[in-house]
């Protein structure tokens, strides 16, 4: 008998089968219906055995549609199983791990006793926003990094010497662990969050280290698009060479991935946890070697 069950959420189909051929687990496909209404209803289409379950469904956009799915999945592979392992590549409300502001609510702790609450006994997600946002977890929480095969893939691109950016100083390790492992150096750019507005400006002052530089710059997410074009519209400023975008994350709402392209960014390259036009990079190896 295998010893996992994956059941892939709608949300996440790709990373999920891929999951499964690598723990050679049985594979569980999920069916959605969708009502007038809007409510959804989610069904296995076979019923898994009393073995480790793992639920695969990232919370992108529909975030709340998604995410209840996610909760349902969990909840029904519960009634099987006491071992049931919450695999969310892509953790929606990342981002609202703490109260910035008075008043707001830290929707991550919110989030957190949901999932306890569904019947998950462990988490398991990629590249989360902060690692604060595990803490609110009152079940084991772990965090895995894309950034090992977001490198390979730039490392088949033969940039000749680039520099590696962050565009803000909160992804300076994650820059620094990918400028590393692709033998470069790395800086950091002071960006600017209006809290109310969400809107952003780049504060960093001349960089000489930039000039003639192809450039590829490197954050966890991508939603509006609005920190990657403030900050290749700086460094094109600064007369850097080209601008590649490394992401785990591509959300990209609306027509951010235009207006990103119109900044002048060359490419832009993401994974799996969110599928799109930019998911090069497959995350199913970095979770099946964490739970194996
Ligand atoms: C912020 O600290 C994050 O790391 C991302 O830079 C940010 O959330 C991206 O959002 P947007 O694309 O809307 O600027």
């Amino acid at each position: 008998m295998t010893k996992f069950t994956v059941i892939g959420g709608k949300a996440s189909q790709d990373v999920a089968k891929k999951l499964a051929r690598k723990l050679k687990a049985t594979y569980i496909n999920t069916e959605l219906r969708t009502f007038p209404d809007g409510e959804n209803k989610v069904t296995l289409s076979k019923k898994p055995k009393k073995n480790r379950i793992l639920v695969v469904q990232s919370t992108y956009p529909p975030v709340d549609s998604n995410l209840l799915q996610c909760l349902s999945l969990i909840s029904k592979a519960r009634q099987f199983s006491p071992n049931v392992i919450a695999v969310v590549p892509y953790m929606g409300y990342a981002r609202q791990d703490r109260e910035f502001l008075p008043g707001e609510i830290v929707s991550m702790q919110v989030i957190a006793k949901l999932f306890k609450g569904a019947g998950a006994k462990k988490i398991i997600v990629v590249d989360i926003h902060s690692l604060i946002g595990l803490k609110h977890f009152k079940i084991s929480a772990k965090n895995v990094s894309a950034v090992p095969e977001l490198v390979k893939y730039f490392k088949k691109l033969k940039l000749k010497e680039p520099l590696v950016v962050s565009p803000d100083l909160g992804g300076k390790k994650r820059a620094k662990e990918f400028a590393n492992l692709l033998g470069s150096n790395y800086i950091a750019l002071k960006k600017k969050r209006d809290r109310k507005t969400g809107k952003v400006k780049i504060i960093s002052t001349n960089l000489k280290q930039v000039v003639g530089k192809d450039i590829v710059l490197v954050d966890d997410m991508i939603s509006s698009g609005g920190s990657i074009i403030k900050a290749t519209e700086f460094l094109k400023k600064q007369k850097c060479k080209r601008v590649f975008v490394s992401c785990t994350h591509a959300l990209l709402v609306g027509d951010a991935e235009k207006r990103i392209k119109r900044a002048g960014v060359s490419k832009i390259v993401s994974t799996n946890t969110i599928p799109g036009t930019t998911s090069k990079v497959d995350v199913s190896n970095i979770i099946a070697k964490t739970v194996m």
